[in-house]
């Protein structure tokens, strides 16, 4: 009854912020993003007749009540789903520190649904996995397929699910991820979208994210990498335009985020192909094709203040492993 997986952490090229449904995680949007080999969760779950109580433990940190709480919720919907009433044990561990603004939940719910289900010993299509994870957190839908990943908006449940638009072979598109502030971030992203109604440019970014989706198909398709930059720029700007003029305001950037975007820019004046892309936190994210890579880390040792950097490559989705944590 016990099973192990791993699942990769996602970026989003375009985002999803707000939702239409609280308690399933419908999404205001769809959303585009890039599964990233180097940030990424294990996680083992062991359903047995043996334990008396739920028992979730994260192995390099710990989860407060709430996520605690949050993980359990998501483990009584899964034995409620198989009609099973073991109590299970939970284990956890991340790649990359919690609250980076990389999304932990994204990979976090992706390995406890793909793990939860396999330690049950059923086996959903991945389509139901990535409906069942999005109502962990949404994001998580994403790290489940392979690759480059379309996550629908779908009016009811059943269409709001994630599939895998290129494998993670289609491009060697690398996320050169910046931490500036590896601390917890202070408004989660769930708390963070409660407030997205409240914000007056919440309608103009709905009204063209269709086309934006569209251009990032297309960016895709042909690999043509000026117009997938230009486009996840976009997005990510007019997300945090969104976020900022929330009420109350959400301002997720410090002073060395905004020192890296115009450095990105003034990069990209001196001939080297680098765009940005920043989630619910500090931290940057340069997309570059991986025949530049060389050229973005050099670039970034002429700037101050940052902690680390993790160079993801195109992940795979979230797999079953042999390795259990305990
Ligand atoms: C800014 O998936 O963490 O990273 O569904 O409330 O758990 P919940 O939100 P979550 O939100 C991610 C927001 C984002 C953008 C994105 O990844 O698309």
């Amino acid at each position: 009854m016990k099973a192990t997986a791993r699942a990769p952490a996602n970026i989003a090229f375009i985002k999803y912020w707000g939702k239409a449904d609280d308690a399933l995680r419908l999404p205001l949007n769809p959303s585009l993003s890039m599964n990233v080999s180097g940030a990424y969760t294990v996680t083992t779950v062991d359903f047995s007749p043996n334990y008396t109580k739920d028992n979730v433990s994260l192995l390099n940190g710990k989860f407060s009540d709430e996520e605690a709480a949050r993980v359990i919720r998501v483990l009584d919907q899964m034995r409620t789903k198989v009609g099973r009433n073991e109590r299970v044990r939970v284990a956890t561990q991340n790649t990359f520190p919690k609250g980076i603004g990389s999304a932990a939940s994204a990979s976090g719910f992706a390995a406890l649904t793909v793990a939860g289900f396999a330690a049950l010993e059923v086996a959903p299509s991945e389509r139901e996995l990535t409906i069942f994870a999005r109502q962990g957190s949404g994001s998580a839908c994403r790290s489940i397929p392979d690759g480059f990943v379309v996550w629908r908006r779908g009016y009811i449940s059943e269409e709001s699910y994630a599939y895998s638009l290129y494998p993670h072979t289609h491009w060697d598109i690398r996320d050169i991820l910046v931490i500036v502030d590896s601390t917890m971030k202070k408004v989660s992203t769930t708390e963070g979208m409660n407030m997205v109604q409240t914000s007056p440019l919440l309608k103009h970014r709905l009204d063209v994210i269709p086309a934006r989706m569209k251009r990032t198909v297309d960016a895709l398709s042909k690999r043509n990498f000026q117009m997938l930059g230009e486009v996840i720029e976009e997005d990510c700007l007019d997300t945090h335009a969104v976020m900022r003029s929330q009420v109350p305001s959400l301002e997720y950037w410090n002073t060395e985020t905004q020192s890296i975007i115009y450095a990105v820019r003034h990069w990209r004046g001196e001939g080297i192909p680098v765009y940005f892309t920043i989630d619910a936190g500090p931290n940057v994210h340069l997309i570059c094709e991986g025949k530049d890579e060389s050229k973005v880390l050099s670039a970034l040792k002429e700037v101050g203040g940052i902690e680390s950097i993790i160079v993801n490559k195109v992940s795979e989705g979230t797999r079953i492993i042999e390795d259990h944590l305990f």
